[in-house]
């Protein structure tokens, strides 16, 4: 079962963070996992959410600001590490890219806000050698699937299920077919051992987020997922 650093170590470090992903590398990461976004002027960044309330108490929205603007704000604020910025996704692939053997980008597009991540995403995967064999895109928004999959008949896709109930699992795992996914996400909430191997019955492999408890993580080794988001990449181990 892979243990996918989720926001690298962010149970550790100010989540989506260089000192996140440079913590993970350290503990050994081989798994990661990020949430991607664009600025006004088309840069590629790390970040969960689509503004900086959480993270910086700022309410600006990443679509409306410049990665220069952007890279102004702290958004580091957290276990006593003074000063963080949003980083470039460049700069996060640079990071972990030694060490990386798996990578899911998490496109957060919901009703299409960044027109063009698609491409701008799939052009910088295809330009980094040996990065697209070991990438995974996944978002919760259909349309940014499907246009990735347009986009790229090969690149694995992963379907990212929302607010999903055990009675709307079928629908949805007919609809990650249709789009050649090669993973269904699940949160932890519905991960039982039937809808995992419901899953797996239709081909996908099932990973879930977000699995912050060692009971929890063992739980999902027994039922056989094949990777469990974590903030923490030493799950097993506490
Ligand atoms: O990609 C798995 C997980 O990160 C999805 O939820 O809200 O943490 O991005 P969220
Ligand atoms: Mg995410």
């Amino acid at each position: 079962m892979k243990i996918i650093a989720h926001r690298g170590a962010s149970g550790y470090a100010p989540e989506n963070t260089l000192s996140a992903f440079a913590l993970a590398v350290k503990m050994g990461s081989k798994s990661f996992e990020f949430d991607v976004h664009l600025t006004r002027d088309k840069k590629l960044v790390v970040h969960h959410d689509y503004d900086l309330k959480r993270t910086a108490g700022n309410p600006a929205k990443i679509s409306a600001l410049d990665y220069a603007e952007l890279k102004k704000i702290n958004v580091g604020n957290k276990f006593g590490f003074p000063v963080e910025r949003v980083p470039l996704l460049e700069e996060v692939l640079q990071l972990i890219s030694h060490q990386a053997e798996w990578i899911n980008f998490e496109v957060k597009n919901d009703g299409n806000v960044y027109p063009g991540i698609e491409a701008a995403l799939l052009e910088l995967v295809r330009s980094r050698p040996g990065l697209a064999g070991i990438s995974l895109i996944s978002s919760f928004d259909y349309g940014t699937l499907k246009r990735l999959r347009v986009l790229d008949n090969k690149i694995k896709l992963g379907y990212l299920g929302r607010h999903l109930r055990n009675l709307l699992l079928v629908p949805a795992i007919i609809n990650a077919r249709r789009i050649g996914a090669a993973s269904f996400h699940i949160a932890l909430r519905i991960a039982f051992g039937l809808n995992v191997a419901l899953i797996h019955k239709a081909g996908l492999k099932v990973f879930v987020y977000t699995v912050n408890k060692k009971k929890d993580a063992l739980r999902m080794q027994k039922i056989g997922v094949d990777g469990i988001f974590s903030n923490y990449p030493d799950i097993l181990q506490k």
